[in-house]
Formats: structure tokens, C-alpha cells, sequence
């Protein structure tokens, strides 16, 4: 059985991002209701978070909700909005204990106003801790954090505070949500699908990809340490 002893040290992704996909096919199959699915997928982001936090990865980044996802009917939205509100709240009362850094990626102006606040509240609160930062895109979209940021980037030319010509790489990472941070190093998608779905489609350019067979709530600890230890021998057939 494969262990955390397995994995490199020395060769650590310092940032895995994971398409958490399968929990509603994962509930049917048990014949439960679609928001069982993801309450059983939120369990599993906690026990894996903590363990990324444990073995020492830095950034994690996971795609909770996307800006597609509003079309899924009435209730299953307000199951996922009321999972994200029990999980920050939940969280927030552990965070101090395992030093997890929370931060949301995606615009979440237009949810409901407590929720909006109990988010605010952890990512000020966990702001300062130094263990993994938890990135949890919640109203997400690709497409719509590049928009985002050539408006940023265009009001900045506009007033004169960068030229044109000036506009590189840097720039533009610094105007993403995930300003600050190293590019993913991996990035899984459980469930089965061969797709990006417009996950961070500026931050994956050199990306490796890793795709699994598995429903996301059966995604377990070994099975993050088995994507690691893969991650590690592919990088070390490359330099050779
Ligand atoms: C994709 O599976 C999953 C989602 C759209 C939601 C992901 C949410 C969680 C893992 C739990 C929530 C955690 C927080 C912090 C809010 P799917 O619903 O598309 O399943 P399917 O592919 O089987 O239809």
C-alpha cells in the first residue's frame, strides 16, 4: 500500500490543483440525492486539504463551483451555496489549529450576503497563517478571470500607471485571482472526463495533467500521494 513515506520531499508540487468531478454520478450510484454527493465530496476536500497541508504542499487550488454551474436547478445551487457556508464556517473554527490559508478564487459579489460575509471573515482571519493556502474557486470561470483581468490591465493603461508596450507575462499573472502565486505544477480531474472546462486556462500552460477514474468523494489520500509520486516520475524522466 502506497504511503506518505513514498513521496519526494525534495521534488514536492508546490502547487496541485484538482477538478473535484463526480459526485453526482457518486451519489447516484448509492441511490442517494445529488446534494448528498456533494456533501460527501466537501468531507473529502477537508481530509485531503489537510493532508496536502501535512505533507507540504503549499497551494492547493480547487474548482467548487463554476460559473456554468448556476444553471443546475434551484435546489442543487442552494445545496452547494449552503455546503460552501457550513464548510468556511466549519473551517473557520479550525483553521488556527492546522495554519491553513483560505482564499477564494472567483467573484462572489452577487451571493448571498451572509455567505459573502463568513467568506470574508475566514480569508481575513486565516490571512496570516503559513501552512498550505486552500484556493477554493467558487464562481469560477477561465474566461471570465481573463476578462476580468484585461479590464484591470486597461483601466491601469488608461490612467497612465503602465504603457502598453510594458505588458508582459508578470502583468498579467498579477491580475488573476491567483496574483502572488507559482502556476500549478499538477492538475487532476477525478471523474472520468478528459476536459479543463475553463479552469485556470492562463495558469496551466505547463502544467502536468493527471485524469482519474474515480468519483471525487471516493478520492482518497492515497490516491493524492499515488498523483504526487506519478507527478515526481514524470518529472524525473524529463531530465533525463
Ligand atoms: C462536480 O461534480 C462538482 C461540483 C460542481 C461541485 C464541487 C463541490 C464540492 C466537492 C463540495 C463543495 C465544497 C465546497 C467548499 C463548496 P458534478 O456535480 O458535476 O458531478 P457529476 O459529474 O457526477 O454530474
Amino acid at each position: 500500500m502506497i504511503s506518505k513515506e513514498d513521496i519526494n520531499k525534495e521534488e514536492m508540487p508546490k502547487h496541485i490543483a484538482i477538478i473535484m468531478d463526480g459526485n453526482r454520478r457518486w451519489a447516484k450510484e448509492k441511490g442517494l440525492e445529488r446534494k448528498l454527493g456533494h456533501k460527501a465530496g466537501a468531507e473529502t476536500l477537508e481530509e485531503l486539504a489537510n493532508f496536502a497541508n501535512d505533507v507540504g504542499v503549499k497551494y492547493l487550488t480547487v474548482y467548487a463551483f463554476s460559473t456554468e454551474n448556476w444553471k443546475r436547478t434551484e435546489e442543487e445551487v442552494g445545496a452547494l451555496m449552503m455546503l460552501l457556508k457550513s464548510y468556511v464556517d466549519k473551517f473557520l473554527k479550525r483553521a488556527s489549529t492546522n495554519n491553513i490559508r483560505v482564499r477564494i478564487l472567483g467573484n462572489i459579489e452577487k451571493l448571498d450576503a451572509s455567505l459573502k460575509a463568513s467568506i470574508e471573515k475566514i480569508v481575513n482571519e486565516s490571512s496570516k497563517n503559513t501552512g498550505l493556502t486552500l484556493n477554493i474557486a467558487f464562481n469560477y470561470g477561465g474566461r471570465d478571470e481573463i476578462i476580468r483581468c484585461v479590464k484591470q490591465i486597461s483601466e491601469k493603461v488608461s490612467n497612465g500607471e503602465i504603457a502598453i508596450e510594458d505588458i508582459n507575462e508578470n502583468i498579467i499573472s498579477n491580475n488573476l485571482y491567483t496574483a502572488g502565486e507559482p502556476d500549478p505544477d499538477l492538475m487532476i480531474r477525478t471523474g472520468g472526463e478528459l476536459r479543463v472546462s475553463g479552469f485556470l486556462l492562463w495558469q496551466l500552460a505547463y502544467t502536468e495533467f493527471l485524469f482519474v477514474d474515480k468519483y471525487w468523494p471516493d478520492f482518497s489520500k492515497e490516491d493524492l500521494t499515488e498523483a504526487i509520486v506519478t507527478f515526481q516520475n514524470r518529472k524525473r524522466n524529463l531530465g533525463k
